[in-house]
């Protein structure tokens, strides 16, 4: 009998229908399509604008589509952990809402934070449940609500972020396949360089938090991108050695969609082709945690059982990460 591993064993992803074009942003701020596209790569975003909804119901759109597909009935998950930072509420946790609105009696749920590496951190955390054998059904999801915490009139900002949600299914697996290893890194100095400053217990909201427009994303692009591809790079690099891959060993890197340059900085480092990297942040935009699921759904038929795929990403904390996952179906 081998080793059990937690082995993703579907996936689905669910992003709004409202788009917000980069000639829509020309209209809210002094940019241009061409510097967007040129810059970052992206075209368009979604926005959840359906009244009332928030992070849960698009969390809960991907899990019923997950379990739809999966023939899992909700019942049967054991543990549901959303990875994002734009909750419904600060308290209670968005999981335990989404465990209510797709109907899993039977689980629990928590929150996990680490920004754009929020996905990476929980998909590790719920594989090592499975792997323990402590539970069969895991639902790891990756959600964003970014519109909700995006100044419009902040072009730094606006012109990258986006909505949507995306979300696997982890079971035990015995062949070999599933989650082998990952290489988790944060260094809490970053902080000063992406954030959302009010509305924690730091600084609580009020009138003069509001007035100073400290509810919204802020980041020192530039810094972060340097951050990002070192933070990427490196997580890969280690990633691949200890697990003696070398380049051709490795079928797809699924990088987190932060800015197109990053990408292909990374892969240029890691000495990628292009045809093996995972893109679509020319519709999405960066979703935050729900970059990775996203891009996993995107790519599903491509991947074949046995590739080795690297899930990689950079976010506010700062974290990072790289994660190795031998696809089982
Ligand atoms: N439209 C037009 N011009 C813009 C602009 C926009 N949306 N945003 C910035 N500019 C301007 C700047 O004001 C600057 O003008 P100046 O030279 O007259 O001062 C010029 O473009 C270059 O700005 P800079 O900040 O150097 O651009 P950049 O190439 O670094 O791109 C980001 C900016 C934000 C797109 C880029 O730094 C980035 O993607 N960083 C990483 C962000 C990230 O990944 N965040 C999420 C965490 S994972």
């Amino acid at each position: 009998m081998g080793k059990t591993h937690a082995a993703v064993t579907g996936v689905f992803g669910w992003v709004p229908e409202d788009k917000l074009t980069n000639f829509d942003l020309e209209k809210l701020v002094d940019t241009n399509d061409e510097w967007i596209r040129s810059r970052t790569g992206i075209e368009e975003r979604r926005i959840l604008r359906t009244p009332g909804w928030a992070t849960s119901d698009m969390c809960a759109e991907a899990v019923k589509g997950l379990l739809e597909k999966t023939g899992t009935k909700p019942g049967e998950i054991d543990l549901l952990i959303v990875a994002t930072v734009t909750g419904d509420m600060v308290f209670p946790d968005t999981a335990n809402t989404v465990c209510d609105k797709v109907g899993a009696k039977n689980a629990f749920g928590f929150d996990l934070g680490a920004a754009c590496s929020g996905f990476l951190f929980a998909l590790s955390t719920g594989a090592q449940f499975v792997q323990a054998g402590t539970y069969k059904k895991v639902v790891v999801v990756g959600a964003d609500m970014m519109s909700s915490i995006i100044d419009y009139t902040d072009r730094n900002t606006c012109v990258i972020f986006g909505d949507g949600a995306g979300a696997v299914l982890l079971e035990p697996c015995k062949d070999g396949n599933g989650v082998v290893d990952f290489v988790l890194r944060g260094d809490g100095a970053g902080r000063e360089l992406l954030h959302m400053k009010a509305g924690g217990s730091l600084h609580p909201a009020s009138n003069e938090t509001v007035a100073r427009r400290e509810h919204y994303a802020w980041q020192d692009g530039k810094r972060v991108f340097v951050q990002a591809v070192k933070g990427m790079t490196g997580a890969c690099d280690e990633l691949m050695r200890r697990n003696h891959l070398t380049k051709e060993d490795v079928a797809w890197v699924v990088p987190h969609q932060a800015n197109m340059r990053i990408i292909t900085s990374v892969a240029e480092h890691l000495g990628f082709p292009m045809e093996k990297i995972t893109v679509n942040i020319q519709k999405y935009g960066n979703t935050t945690a729900g970059t990775l699921p996203l891009c996993l759904w995107e790519y599903e038929n491509q991947f074949k059982k046995g590739d080795n795929i690297i899930l990689t990403a950079f976010g506010g904390g700062f974290t990072w990460g790289a994660l190795l996952l031998k696809w089982a179906y």
